[in-house]
């Protein structure tokens, strides 16, 4: 797909990768729905829905909701329909480039937006959108922050003990860079809850929950490891020395017993925090 003028990633390419890391992080959708079941949506978004993991969960869990999963890449969206079906949920989908597109979304009683917001230039501005969105009482869950993933042992049996310490920090670089580059980049510290009040949220709370696959690692979690890998060696190339890059390398190589898709050892271990808050009945 040709990156739309707001994107920062080329975000159709990596469908299969978004697919399976949402279906290995669906265990944090499950408990974070089970906060919200009771509530009696009309009308749900899920916004940046990606391939549609979570719109279809919102759907599977609110049968008499209207749920529209709502993104930039029409690739995605397609991706989303094909899984409805399979599902055997009921699904609308919108393609909208945020942030100029958030305006005509609404309105709605209940807006998922998971890890979407911190990639638009001006976060505090995405959220007052989002919430512009919500009917009088009506809730806002944005999934942002939480833990980096873990797979492997600290010490994995070869190369620098600590990689991925080492993969967190290039990360961390290489979001600032990501953010600094996008079109209205604006800084902005940043304390979601406080956020979420500063758009005019009440009863704003903040709840984290655990992906915990213990190894050995069924065959979808293991490819979405992989495929996270193969994405932080492509991203990472120049922020690594060559040590590290040969240790991923050898992780990612399929005929090496010690590499990511043959040892018994990998696991996934992570935490989502997802930000809830409530538009006042009234202003
Ligand atoms: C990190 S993925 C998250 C997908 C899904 N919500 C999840 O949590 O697995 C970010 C999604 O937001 C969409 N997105 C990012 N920036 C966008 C923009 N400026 N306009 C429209 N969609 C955007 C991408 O296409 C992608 O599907």
């Amino acid at each position: 797909m040709e990156a739309g003028a707001m994107s920062d990633f080329d975000w159709a390419a990596m469908a299969d990768m978004l697919e399976l890391e949402g279906e290995a992080h669906s265990p944090y959708v499950r408990q974070a729905l089970e906060e919200l079941k009771h509530l009696t949506p009309g009308r749900i978004l899920d916004v940046g829905s990606g391939p549609g993991v979570a719109a279809c969960r919102l759907a599977a869990v609110f049968p008499r909701a209207e749920v529209t999963a709502v993104d930039g890449a029409p690739e995605l969206l397609a991706r989303a329909e094909e899984r409805a079906e399979r599902l055997g949920v009921r699904l609308r989908t919108q393609v909208a480039e945020f942030p100029e597109g958030l305006a005509d979304l609404g309105p709605a009683d209940l807006v998922w937006s998971a890890q979407v917001v911190h990639h638009v230039g001006d976060q505090q501005g995405a959220l007052d959108q989002l919430v512009g969105l919500l009917e009088p009482g009506g809730v806002l869950a944005i999934v942002e922050g939480g833990l980096p993933a873990r797979w492997l042992p600290r010490d994995l049996g070869f190369g620098r003990p600590g990689l991925q310490a080492r993969l967190d920090a290039a990360l961390a670089d290489r979001f600032s860079r990501m953010r600094a580059e996008l079109p209205g980049s604006e800084a902005v510290v940043e304390n979601w809850p406080g956020m979420l009040r500063a758009a005019g949220l009440t009863e704003v709370r903040s709840r984290t929950f655990l992906v915990d696959h213990p190894a050995p690692l069924a065959e979808g979690p293991r490819q979405s490891v992989r495929r996270s890998l193969e994405r932080q060696r492509e991203m990472l190339g120049e922020l690594l020395d060559a040590e590290d890059l040969a240790t991923l390398d050898r992780l990612l190589d399929p005929a090496d017993p010690a590499g990511v898709d043959r040892r018994a050892d990998l696991f996934l271990l992570t935490a989502k925090t997802v930000h809830f808050g409530r538009r006042p009945e009234h202003r």
